[in-house]
């Protein structure tokens, strides 16, 4: 199944690679993640609570709960909504015990069960009342999917005022599909709300934190920006089901369920109980982001659901409130310690700002309908915050009407950053690697915002994160970092997926519920974001950029921070191809260099939980000789070639890199 462009060529290819010929920068936020609550990516994903539907707030109250009676033991379970008073967290659980002995209670099933892992502490908590005259004990019990229990631990709550009660369990096993369990021992009534069971070993231990293995795949991408939270999600269906960030800060109790627009989006992928709890809101967004070293670049809905769906809009003399919403956040980011929003943030925990210089503008929308709002939104942004770059959108689709209307009109617009998005067939990767060398250099700057090779077709459950789409996204990208001049921020989408929860793939990171691994995208799009140089200089054969002539593809940078030049070069053919890469401006490079490399010869290889790593880049060294590398350049592989000089030669950008010629670039 070769992946052939163009015909095959003998004999050895030569690169010329010209260090003191800088075109441009590479903006250091290049490469990022982009992160959407799909395929259980937050609920049930990198949010690292356990019990689902801990509040009650799900459409069907006891959905993910039963009820359990111990030794016959009688008893009646009464959802209570008390919505006047609490809007935002309304139910709760009234559980009445009727029996002396054995034992009444709920059981919770956990997000396709609970991973439970061996000699680990689990930290439960509940918010909890007696009913008058009860002092009913609770009994917390987790349990293995075959019953056995893995640990436990009593809890009694103390008069009839609603307190946060906590208890500790460390588990004496290991299972991915553990449940929860909570019984009332005697007579008498308890209420309870926010039923909760965290790992303590969260990413940097926080409570109600995120899981660490998935974390540490980011963190270790060393990704430039964070995009947060979507994708559709920000659009919502309808205007109503829209993603309200301010909804999503404070205190977690407080912040009010809503349903995910990807529960019933996709019929081969129904997921009716997918609700999003906000535990994983805007404060813990940023957090993520400045923790795994990233930009933050949150997305905001711009008065526009989607029209993938009911493509609802707010009336243009009601886009107030949508508006205030984004001034409010870029001070809630921003703003002082004593801001109105800005103190929120530090009574969250951080009072220093969260430096956010970016702000997207709705997410996939298309038409006048979305030109008229954005107009809004940059006339009010733009008076009171001049230096937030604004990403304005071009619609789903690379190229058609759609796009070609909002790219012409965002142009005329001067806008700062334009978001392409392209879910493409493989071969569109490759036949794509120059899309942007002719771009114009003074317009605005290009987001390669979401974007993935789909094996089968878009969004097909048959697609695969396999050799073929990620080999495919390695060529494509060498033509992004060719133009980094002009494209100064890319990212995979979607990020996560839960094997037994997803909705849409390819992904670039699956989890189930004890384990999660980088496909091979993942290791791409890593290859490419921890080796990228701080400026571009050419690489070229017969003076020509390497596009795909002969099925190679490549890009050259060099970083002037560590005196390295980082060639990438991909072979999307069958056959080994020998090159040769020549380098000038490279002063008294080391003897040896480094090449990271990707390959199969399986253009169907993917990762898995038994094999996370099958294709992942091995390290190997070479030989720099009189300035020149030669490496063999295997069938299917992506290769990073580094060297490292005791200088590179002094040079500034050419006007190449502001503007005109393609030539070099
Ligand atoms: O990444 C999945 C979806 O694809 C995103 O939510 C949306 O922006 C795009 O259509």
């Amino acid at each position: 199944m070769a992946l052939t462009v163009s015909g095959q060529t003998t004999g050895t290819k030569t690169f010329q690679v010209k260090a003191d010929q800088v075109y441009g920068e590479i903006a250091p936020t290049m490469y990022g993640v982009f992160f959407e609550d799909i395929n259980l990516g937050a609920d049930g994903g990198i949010y690292a609570e356990l019990v689902k539907n801990r509040s009650f707030e799900f459409e069907t109250p006891l959905m993910g709960w039963k009820e359990l009676k111990q030794n016959n033991a009688e008893g009646s379970l009464l959802v209570h909504n008390r919505g006047e008073l609490n809007g935002a967290n309304p139910r709760f659980l009234r559980l009445t015990s009727k029996s002396d002995n054995g034992g009444y209670g709920i059981l919770n099933e956990g997000f396709r069960g609970m991973g439970i892992k061996k000699g680990e502490q689990y930290n439960f908590t509940v918010m909890a009342r007696q009913q008058p005259g009860s002092n009913l004990p609770m009994v917390v019990e987790l349990l293995s999917a075959k019953g056995e229990k893995l640990g436990s631990a009593t809890v009694t709550p103390t008069g009839t005022d609603w307190k946060k009660y906590e208890a500790s369990i460390t588990a004496s096993g290991t299972d991915p599909k553990a449940q929860l369990q909570v019984i009332a021992k005697g007579k008498g009534a308890l209420d309870l709300d926010m039923i909760s069971l965290f790992p303590k070993n969260t990413w940097k231990n926080r409570p109600n934190g995120l899981r660490a293995d998935m974390v540490q795949l980011l963190a270790d991408m060393k990704p430039g920006f964070l995009r947060f939270p979507g994708g559709c999600i920000v659009e919502g269906r309808t205007l109503d089901e829209r993603f309200q960030w301010k909804k999503t800060i404070g205190e977690v109790a407080n912040r009010a369920t809503l349903v995910n627009r990807w529960n019933t989006e996709f019929k081969h992928r129904h997921t009716p109980d997918y609700f999003q709890t906000f535990g994983l809101g805007f404060f813990e967004y940023f957090q993520l982001a400045e923790d795994i070293g990233a930009a933050p670049l949150p997305i905001l809905n711009c008065g526009m659901a989607c029209q993938f769906n009911t493509g609802e809009v707010v009336p243009l003399d009601q886009m107030d409130p949508y508006i205030q919403d984004a001034l409010d956040l870029i001070e809630f980011a921003n703003g002082p310690a004593t801001s109105e929003w800005g103190k929120i943030r530090a009574q969250m925990g951080h009072p220093a700002p969260f430096n956010m210089k970016y702000l997207g503008v709705g997410n996939e929308q298309w038409g006048e309908q979305y030109v008229e709002r954005y107009k809004i939104f940059e006339k009010a942004l733009k008076a009171k915050y001049p230096d937030v770059k604004l990403i304005t959108t071009t619609g789903p689709f690379p190229d058609g009407p759609e796009f070609d209307y909002l790219n012409k009109t965002m142009r005329s617009l001067n806008a700062d950053i334009i978001d392409e998005h392209y879910y493409r067939a493989p071969e569109w990767f490759q036949q794509n690697a120059t899309r942007y060398d002719n771009y114009d250099r003074k317009g605005p700057k290009i987001f390669a915002g979401e974007y993935a090779s789909q094996t089968v077709a878009i969004a097909s459950p048959e697609n695969k994160n396999n050799w073929k789409g990620a080999l495919s996204e390695a060529a494509f990208m060498t033509g992004l970092e060719r133009n980094a001049d002009v494209v100064v921020m890319a990212s995979y989408a979607p990020l996560f997926a839960h094997e037994e929860g997803w909705q849409w793939t390819p992904d670039m990171i699956w989890v189930n519920n004890l384990q999660s691994f980088g496909t091979p995208n993942y290791y791409v799009q890593k290859l490419f974001s921890t080796n990228v140089g701080t400026h571009l200089v050419p690489i070229q054969r017969n003076n020509a950029n390497v596009t795909g002539q002969d099925n190679l593809f490549a890009s050259a940078s060099i970083n002037k921070k560590t005196n390295e030049l980082i060639l990438k070069v991909v072979n999307t053919s069958d056959k080994a191809q020998d090159g040769e890469f020549v380098l000038t401006g490279v002063k008294n490079p080391q003897s040896k260099g480094t090449v990271q490399k990707m390959r199969s010869s399986n253009l169907g290889q993917m990762n898995s939980f038994a094999d996370p790593k099958a294709l992942s880049p091995v390290q190997e060294s070479i030989s720099v000789k009189n300035n020149r590398v030669k490496l063999s350049l295997e069938p299917y592989s992506v290769n990073v070639i580094k060297v490292k000089a005791s200088s590179l030669a002094n040079n500034t950008a050419t006007s190449s890199s502001k503007g005109g010629s393609t030539q070099g670039r």
